[in-house]
């Protein structure tokens, strides 16, 4: 079975002394079955935010408002009972920090066929999926099975994390950085995962700093500037011409482009400006930018700009 996800001015605070993080603000996106929606976006700008928001896992000193819906069922405020369901069934994460979601002081073998039994999937089913899963990202199960997280690197830390998350064959996987210390070839193969997972009717929500795997994912981008989604749109009309200026910059800033970092910090999450938060950054930053707020506007090739000067089209 597979759903729509659906996210509707999502928006997440976190109370702290400092005052409220404003680490997410109305971030709307809708990921059909069989799509990819890729989110990018600098170190802070709210992106495993928004993965945890998805599946219900935030810590107690957050306010959320907002809606995401699975297959048109409300998820924000579900009973704990069904979310470890469908965070069982459904739902998979791909952590951002593959080591602190296994058991340190367990053996690998048991965790991963009791993660994968709990994903609906017999004990035979369960080693069968997981040693072909493993075995196409070069690992043994069989040697992995015996060790503990700690002996093994991190490129192999991530490699079982994505084979746990993928085992299930979830509806929907939120995978955060699922290439972190993979070498290249390691990346195309993860890349090949996530694509056959995606044809088989899954959606996904792939986030990544590697702007190359984004390329090479395609699909669908969400460009996350403080807190915000700027950009929105198909990824081939991104690495064609970003319509937000922060897109362009940030392209403008990779290696084998022209290398050039873009000058200047993002805002502080506690103390967001009530104007675009990236006007300070931007060349193209005009008096409207730093009087107003933009919306989300149509820029050419179906994407959508919060940029003024897309405001007028
Ligand atoms: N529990 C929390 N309490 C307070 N602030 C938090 C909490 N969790 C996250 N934040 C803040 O929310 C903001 C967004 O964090 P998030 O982890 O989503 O960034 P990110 O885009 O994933 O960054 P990175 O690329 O480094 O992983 C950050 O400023 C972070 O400090
Ligand atoms: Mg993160």
């Amino acid at each position: 079975m597979s759903a729509l996800l659906e996210v509707d001015a999502l928006s997440v605070g976190f109370r702290t002394r400092r005052g409220i993080v404003r680490a997410l603000s109305e971030a709307s996106v809708a990921i059909e079955p069989g799509e990819l929606l890729l989110v990018v976006g600098e170190s802070g700008s709210g992106k495993t935010v928004l993965a945890h928001t998805l599946l219900s896992l935030l810590p107690r000193n957050v306010d959320v408002a907002g809606s995401v819906r699975l297959g048109g069922t409300e998820l924000l405020g579900l009973a704990p009972a069904a979310l470890r369901e469908l965070r069982a069934r459904r739902m998979a994460l791909i952590p951002q920090s593959p080591a602190s979601s296994l058991n340190p002081v367990r053996t690998l073998g048991g965790q991963l066929i009791e993660g994968a039994r709990a994903r609906g999937l017999s004990e035979e089913q369960a080693r069968r999926r997981l040693r072909a899963l493993l075995g196409e990202l070069g690992l043994d199960f069989d040697f992995i099975g015996g060790r503990y997280i700690h002996q093994l690197s991190g490129g192999m830390q991530q490699r079982i994390v994505n084979a746990m998350a993928l085992v299930g064959e979830p509806d929907v996987v939120i995978a955060d950085e699922p290439t972190s210390g993979l070498d290249s070839e390691l990346v195309e193969t993860t890349a090949a995962q996530l694509q056959e997972i995606s044809a088989r009717g899954a959606s996904l929500l792939v986030i990544t700093h590697d702007l190359r795997l984004a390329q090479r994912l395609a699909g669908w981008i969400a460009l996350l500037y403080a807190s915000r989604i700027v950009e929105l749109g198909p990824t081939a009309a991104f690495f064609e011409a970003p319509a937000h200026p922060y897109g362009r910059e940030l392209l403008r800033a990779l290696p084998e482009r022209e290398g050039k970092s873009i000058p200047g910090m993002a805002p502080e999450l506690t103390a967001l400006p009530g104007h675009c938060a990236f006007a300070d950054r931007c060349p193209d930053r005009f008096d409207r930018c730093t009087e107003a707020l933009p919306d989300l506007y149509p820029a050419p090739d179906g994407v959508l700009a919060r940029c003024f000067v897309h405001a007028a089209r």
